[in-house]
């Protein structure tokens, strides 16, 4: 595995960031070309090569036969948890906003995750704002984004994951969660039915489901942050939900503390699952990037969210102060600027259950899964603990 990771790191990281500029949308398209490619070949002999080889190379195989790892399976702390009756076999998720129309669905586990958020889907496919709308902050290990929700829609992925060739015969021991937004035709005072019609045709193909008001790039989102205006989509949900699915809510990292607490209070008043802490942030201070160099503009005058390193800090403290206001009653998943063992561990020691990344793995590349998952499992072994589910809070 080490060979592969210093390859990312050390050349194909350099090569396509640096050297070739690449436009970070086109890699990211180019990449999902191969991927799709991957997840939904049925009969070619090479497609199983290929998932075999990178199962074997990036994948979590918590009984203890990987090379890289030397200790017993029983020596092993355990990373598995059981949370809202899903098994998630290691607590690294994919967060939302990479898979959007779920077009390697099949695939995330094969990378070592332990589940995957597909989305952001909206009711009305839409084509999001105009390119270019995805940069990279070389400076600040970060990423500055104003995608706008582009998806195909929510019944082409419910399409997509009722005919998908493997996940029917995949034991259901990765779950994936499907992250719902509101469509930007649909005005905020109908955001309710939108989210509701997006649940209505998604329930059966996810085990959780998380309502998004937290994008800063659909006019007006994250307004619905606000009680009055998120109580009726909560009501809405749960009433078609019944309980069944296990519902969060994903909040911004600049709302101000009082505000998360309504948020979270709300929450438990309408029996939501937990929350997921934070989207991407508005703000740009501290930023080591002044100007964007694809756009020549200020980074200040530059619309759209920021993730990465910049928002780690805040997006803990978030975490910390859900998990202290609930005492650790509300399952949190934490998500920003996880690039390391140590990231992760902070996050989950300030409450989180499980955590998610996004921008650490462009920068780290696919290996990092394994170097995350195997520095928690060593911090456990520190702290003599025997599973993740004992961490969660330690340092809340
Ligand atoms: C995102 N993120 C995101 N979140 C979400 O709920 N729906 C979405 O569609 C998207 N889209 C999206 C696109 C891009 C290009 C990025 C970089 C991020 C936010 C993401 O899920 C996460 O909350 C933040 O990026 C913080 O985590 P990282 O990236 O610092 O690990």
């Amino acid at each position: 595995m080490e060979r592969s990771v210093d390859f990312y790191r050390a050349i194909l990281r350099p090569l396509l960031f640096s050297g070739l500029k690449t436009d970070p949308e086109w890699l990211h398209q180019q990449t999902f070309q191969i991927l799709n490619w991957l997840d939904v070949q049925t009969a070619d002999p090479w497609r199983s090569w290929l998932v075999g080889q990178l199962d074997r190379t990036y994948g979590w195989h918590p009984d203890g036969w990987h090379p890289d790892r030397s200790s017993s399976p029983l020596q092993t702390p355990n990373l598995a948890q059981s949370i809202w009756g899903c098994h998630f076999s290691n607590p690294l998720g994919l967060a939302a906003g990479f898979d959007k129309d779920g077009l390697a669905a099949g695939l995330w586990g094969s990378f070592g995750f332990g589940f995957a958020e597909l989305g952001t889907v909206t009711l009305h496919g839409q084509p999001g704002n105009p390119q270019p709308r995805l940069f990279r902050l070389l400076a600040d290990q970060a990423v500055l984004n104003r995608m706008g929700f582009n998806n195909q829609g929510a019944a082409v992925l419910a399409d997509r994951l009722a005919h998908h060739p493997h996940l029917q015969t995949a034991p259901r021991s990765f779950p994936l969660g499907i992250n719902l937004g509101k469509s930007k035709i649909t005005p905020l005072e109908e955001a309710a039915d939108d989210y509701l019609g997006s649940f209505r045709l998604l329930k059966p193909y996810g085990q959780y489901f998380v309502v998004n008001v937290s994008s800063p790039n659909t006019p007006g989102l994250r307004s619905l942050q606000s009680v009055d205006q998120l109580e009726p989509i909560f009501q809405a949900l749960q009433e078609e939900n019944q309980q069944e699915k296990p519902l969060l809510v994903k909040i911004a990292p600049d709302l101000l503390d009082e505000d998360i607490l309504a948020v979270v209070e709300l929450a438990q008043r309408y029996h939501l699952a937990g929350m997921i802490a934070t989207n991407t942030t508005i703000r740009r201070e501290g930023l080591k990037t002044q100007t964007l160099e694809a756009t020549g503009q200020p980074i200040a005058q530059e619309a759209g969210g920021i993730s990465g390193v910049p928002v780690r800090q805040r997006s803990t403290d978030v975490i910390r102060l859900i998990h202290r206001h609930t005492q650790g009653q509300l399952p949190i998943i934490g998500v920003g600027g996880v690039f390391t063992a140590e990231d992760a561990w902070e996050k989950i020691t300030a409450g989180a259950s499980l955590i998610q990344t996004y921008t650490g793995w462009i920068y780290e590349g696919p290996g990092m899964v394994q170097r995350i998952l195997q520095g928690l499992e060593q911090r456990l072994q520190e702290n003599h603990l025997t599973a993740i589910s004992q961490a969660i809070g330690l340092n809340a």
